[in-house]
């Protein structure tokens, strides 16, 4: 595909009124191709939570874009963070979702490493009359590009040429401190996880996590049942968000987007006694302040882009998309809680999460279905552009409204109102950063020089031997900065940035 056939995919002239997606953001296999290689395995991607890997030795298996990861404790407690691919002939080495071993030992051929990554036997190496270039190779497994952890959610990129995390999640940091400051003791995954497939593109579930648009029309039974709770009609007394709350005076709701195409939707919450949290809001208060403490009382859906989305609506839910095509898109959710939590609060929280979320909740199946309707939408070739991206064009205003800087965040663009308004503007950041690390990747890819780095490589484009002993040293260089990135220390959990910035009230 060519460089300018993508440009002309994504018109943001929003000073003019106008921003439109063309339908082959969805549909084409050429795409989704580059989305791989320039999104997904270009910048910053979730990787999990350093509270899945507590005790030296575990480990958890992932995915960036298509090359697949390990995330490990070493025997030492560092953090660190693999390609799962054994550097022999590229098995991959676990097999699953998560475990504890000392060892990954290669079903193949038997080379063996340990839990920090590095190789401790090469089957039969003594008898193999190995050359000494194998000797001086580095066979431990090969390292991510980047590394790092925010308030224990770890992210991993393959591509080294990224900003820090920090600059990555920017302005985002306080509304994921508000999701991780909910206990003194921190937050955990409730044990087990739902795994659940569509038959649509993932960039679908980028937008309804912060389309308030379609709450409505696609979720009747879910507003119907609460209706019917709250007259007493229904005998299951399960309290639960009312969306009809939204349309109540005073209830303001608000959406905000970021620089690297995150973005979030929230909005007051009238019944804020129906929420688990509330249970221990004193103590919560106590610590981050009554103003921050409100905020998490509220609801927040905020998407860190490219694949992580922290929903706190009908519970806590962590989402993570991973694309497995321009048509299929596999998503796992976990259902996140503050450690230490009351038992009645916790009960609350598990039965209002399967109420709403997972394949078989309320909620889950008609978002899937309405993808899968879309896909099926965009079969039509002959309609090119989606409609609708301008909802509240003109109430959007740049820079933090006057509920950002209460909080001290400054968000790229502020939306706040009304539930009606229900903006699709908050759409905005994703495809613009969409567009930027297509463009990027695409720029790169077409300046790259064809030596790489690396002996071979350089050999095999004719270089010169000045120039080979030089690609050798910048291949050395690039793996031991890899190395020392790719591995955090044991961490103890880090310090709320809001508190360290006199952010909380
Ligand atoms: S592929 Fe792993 S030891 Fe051969
Ligand atoms: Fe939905």
């Amino acid at each position: 595909m060519q460089f300018k056939d993508v440009s002309r995919l994504v018109v943001d002239r929003v000073d003019r009124g106008e921003f439109a997606v063309h339908r082959d953001l969805f549909r084409d296999p050429e795409i989704f191709e580059l989305e791989m290689r320039h999104i997904f395995e270009g910048t910053w991607v979730f990787l999990g939570m350093a509270s899945q890997i507590p005790k030296p030795n575990d480990f958890f298996t992932t995915n960036i874009g298509r090359t697949p990861v390990i995330v490990s404790r070493s025997a030492k407690g560092e953090l660190a963070a693999f390609i799962n691919s054994c550097r022999h002939r590229g098995a991959i080495l676990c097999h699953t979702d998560s475990g504890n071993s000392k060892y990954h030992v290669c079903n193949y051929h038997g080379w063996a490493y340990d839990s920090g990554g590095k190789v401790v036997d090469i089957k039969d190496r003594k008898a193999a009359g190995y050359p000494e270039s194998f000797d001086r190779d580095d066979h431990n497994l090969m390292p991510l590009g980047r590394f790092g952890e925010y308030r224990g959610i770890l992210f991993g990129s393959l591509n080294p040429d990224v900003p820090s995390l920090e600059e990555h999640l920017g302005e985002t940091r306080t509304f994921l401190d508000m999701v991780m400051d909910q206990s003194p003791q921190g937050m955990e995954l409730i044990p087990g996880v739902s795994r659940y497939t569509f038959k649509g593109n993932w960039k679908l579930q980028i937008e309804n996590c912060v389309d308030l648009y379609h709450l409505t029309s696609a979720h009747p039974s879910f507003i119907e049942i609460v209706n019917r709770r709250k007259s007493g009609e229904s005998k299951h007394g399960l309290k639960a968000l009312d969306f009809n709350d939204y349309r109540l005076p005073g209830v303001v709701r608000g959406s905000y987007t970021f620089e690297h195409g995150h973005a979030m939707v929230w909005g007051g919450n009238a019944a804020p006694e129906v929420r688990p949290l509330w249970s221990m809001i004193d103590e919560v208060k106590g610590r981050v302040g009554a103003l921050r403490a409100q905020w998490m009382l509220s609801t927040r859906n905020l998407t860190i882009y490219p694949n992580v989305q922290f929903a706190e609506n009908a519970s806590l839910q962590i989402r993570v998309i991973r694309p497995l095509s321009v048509d299929k898109t596999e998503m796992t959710i976990y259902c996140l809680a503050p450690v230490g939590e009351p038992d009645d609060a916790r009960e609350f929280r598990i039965r209002q999460y399967e109420d709403f979320f997972n394949s078989t909740g309320l909620a889950t199946p008609d978002d899937t279905t309405s993808y899968e309707d879309c896909q099926i939408g965009y079969r039509a070739r002959r309609i090119e552009w989606q409609q609708g991206y301008v909802r509240a064009i003109g109430m959007v205003q740049r820079g933090a409204d006057d509920y950002a800087k209460e909080l001290g965040v400054n968000p790229a663009t502020s939306m706040s109102g009304n539930f009606d308004i229900q903006d699709e503007t908050v759409f905005h950041a994703g495809y613009r950063e969409w567009m930027r690390l297509v463009k990027k990747g695409m720029e790169g890819a077409a300046k790259a020089k064809p030596a790489g780095i690396g002996k071979q490589a350089a050999k095999k484009a004719g270089a010169t031997k000045p120039a080979v002993k030089k690609a050798v040293a910048n291949k050395a260089a690039v793996n031991k900065t890899r190395a020392k990135k790719a591995v955090l220390k044991k961490s103890a959990p880090s310090k709320a940035r809001g508190k360290a910035k006199g952010r909380a009230r």
